[in-house]
């Protein structure tokens, strides 16, 4: 393997110290200085020069971070980087996956390219692949999707008795089915309707109460939450067990961890792909070794790259 160094983009230190060790590369720092207009220089201290370079920047609100992030990218590219990979544990933009009316546009297809044209290779956790089949529908780079359901099939499986994994809606069986198997325990697909940003209901479970299970909804995203807390209250409607809830991508647009309980939700737990308060699950492991495949995956791309 070429030499390597992981670079944190803010608010991504601990998961970028985690790779470095797991793949013996070095850790270089970044820095991004806002100019008094607004403007970001953005600036890489370590040798890049015909090394690879690991840029790990969780891709959550998107928008603020993303001119920045081709900053980055450009920086270390100016420094004559061999590669330059984007470890984004969360991509950004993928449920745009569709014209839902007319003149929208396609915001995974666009977002993907600005991507693509920036970095040579992208590792991501459980993107949001619903009408797209995989990441190569939409990004020309070499890429890999890791799959975060051995990690919370383990967690179910440590922390729940008697389980029944539920998904709250039809896109969400993919993900439920994965971990209810790795799980050993049944699941069921809920049916949701949404008709607008928090306005949206789910069909009743039709679980039986008298099995006395424990419902664990998972789904891959809580943005507003309100997709799950109206699966929850449906479950506690039915007379089951107070439901967990586990998510891939805490994203938590507004309050949702509270908008949860208060739905009578008895934990919410998600992956370590956004920090925050209830990241319990570590799938940085799962990261490392996506990430380490990807960079041995040598390439005339690669060498083309580092010339442009
Ligand atoms: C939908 O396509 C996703 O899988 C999630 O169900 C959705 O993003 C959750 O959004 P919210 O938390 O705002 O209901």
């Amino acid at each position: 393997m070429r030499s390597c160094v992981v670079l944190p983009f803010p608010g991504n230190e601990a998961c970028a110290a985690s790779l470095a060790r797991a793949l013996g590369a070095d850790l270089g720092a970044l820095t991004l200085r806002a100019f008094p207009d607004g403007e970001t220089l953005a600036t890489v201290t370590a040798p890049c020069a015909g090394r690879d370079v690991v840029l790990v920047a969780t891709l959550d609100r998107a928008d603020a971070k993303t001119v920045p992030l081709v900053l980055a990218a450009g920086a270390a590219r100016d420094g004559t980087a061999a590669r330059v990979v984007l470890v984004a544990p969360y991509i950004a933009y993928m449920r745009q996956d569709v014209a839902f009316a007319p003149g929208q546009g396609v915001s995974a297809r666009h977002y993907a390219r600005l991507v693509s044209a920036h970095f040579d290779g992208l590792v991501t956790v459980d993107p949001h692949l619903h009408r797209l089949r995989s990441l190569d529908d939409v990004f020309t780079i070499p890429s890999r999707a890791v799959r975060s359901a051995p990690a919370l099939a383990a967690w179910i499986s440590a922390h729940v008795d008697r389980p029944v994994v539920v998904g709250p809606d039809a896109e969400s069986e993919q993900w439920v089915a994965d971990v209810a198997t790795r799980a050993a325990c049944p699941h069921v697909v809920l049916m949701k309707t949404r008709r607008g940003d928090r306005d949206v209901s789910v069909s009743p479970a039709g679980l039986d109460p008298a099995e006395r299970r424990t419902p664990v909804l998972v789904d891959d995203i809580v943005s507003t939450g309100h997709t799950l807390v109206e699966a929850v209250r449906g479950l506690v409607a039915e007379g089951h067990a107070a439901p967990v809830c586990l998510a891939v991508h805490g994203v938590f647009a507004d309050d949702a961890v509270a908008a949860l309980r208060a739905a009578g939700a008895a934990r919410v737990v998600t992956t370590n792909t956004i920090p925050n308060a209830v990241a319990e699950i570590d799938v940085t492991p799962l990261v490392a070794a996506a990430v380490a495949d990807l960079l041995a995956e040598g390439g005339a791309r690669a060498e083309h790259r580092a010339g442009r």
